[in-house]
């Protein structure tokens, strides 16, 4: 069983246009991998500009953060439609409001369950790690627009590195130096990252801008940045 959580931020472009083509590829990638081989997964699909600017408007009308983190959730939820929609019937038709509703149907379907967010104060991030750990998945695989993670932000370090492997404790200090709000849970969430730390998630950062990688680190194929325990 694997998560895959699938970053809004591939999902636009510059011009915050949806890349109708790459969500066709993941569709035939995803039909490839899990419907062919039998092997059981759930998707989990981020807000990415779409929550983005939602938020940004919601805040600057004078609404709250938990409001705020709701514009975001719903927003995730519209982007996982776009993956129920482009998966048709290997793909659950809603997607879960919450983890105990994900659990229950996990156990009655074997429909690929396709989740945005879930509940306040976290992002897609923590959704996808408290999926992995309900279901106690083999891999969190978390596609990105970068390679993985760096030893510095790559867009404004030119000598940044990326590294093929770390520690959880070395990406828990990463975390904490990020400041929160919501829109704006930088690479993983505090939460997300407490939960793969306690029931020792493998968890692993690829880019998902060409689908073809998620089928490099289902067989295992040594891609992006693994999280060591
Ligand atoms: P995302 O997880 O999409 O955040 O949730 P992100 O930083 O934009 O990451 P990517 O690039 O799309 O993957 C969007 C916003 O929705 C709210 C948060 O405000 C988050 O920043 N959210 C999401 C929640 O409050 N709870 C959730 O369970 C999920």
């Amino acid at each position: 069983m694997f998560v895959v959580k699938i970053g809004g931020s591939i999902l636009f472009d510059k011009e915050y246009q949806l890349k109708q083509k790459l969500l066709s590829n993941y569709a035939k990638t995803i039909r490839n991998i899990f419907s062919e081989s039998k092997k059981k997964c759930a998707i989990v699909v981020g807000g990415g500009k779409l929550a983005r600017k939602y938020i940004a408007v919601t805040r600057a009308l004078g609404a709250n953060e938990a409001y705020n983190d709701i514009m975001g959730i719903e927003a995730a939820k519209l982007n996982a439609r776009l993956f129920i929609g482009a998966l048709g019937d290997i793909a659950y038709p809603e997607p879960p409001n919450n983890l105990q509703e994900f659990h229950a149907l996990f156990n009655v379907t074997d429909k690929i369950i396709i989740c945005g967010g879930f509940q306040p104060g976290q992002s897609t991030n923590a959704v996808a790690a408290s999926i992995a750990e309900i279901v106690t998945a083999e891999k969190l695989l978390n596609l990105t627009d970068v390679d993985g993670v760096y030893t510095a932000d790559p867009d404004k370090d030119p000598n940044a590195k990326l590294m093929k492997e770390l520690a959880i404790s070395d990406l828990i200090s990463l975390i904490a130096k990020q400041t929160t709000k919501a829109g704006q849970y930088p690479l993983f969430d505090k939460t997300a990252v407490q939960i793969v730390q306690r029931s020792k998630i493998v968890l692993q950062f690829i880019n998902g801008s060409d689908p073809e990688n998620l089928m490099k680190a289902i067989t295992g194929k040594p891609i992006g940045t693994l999280i060591t325990h």
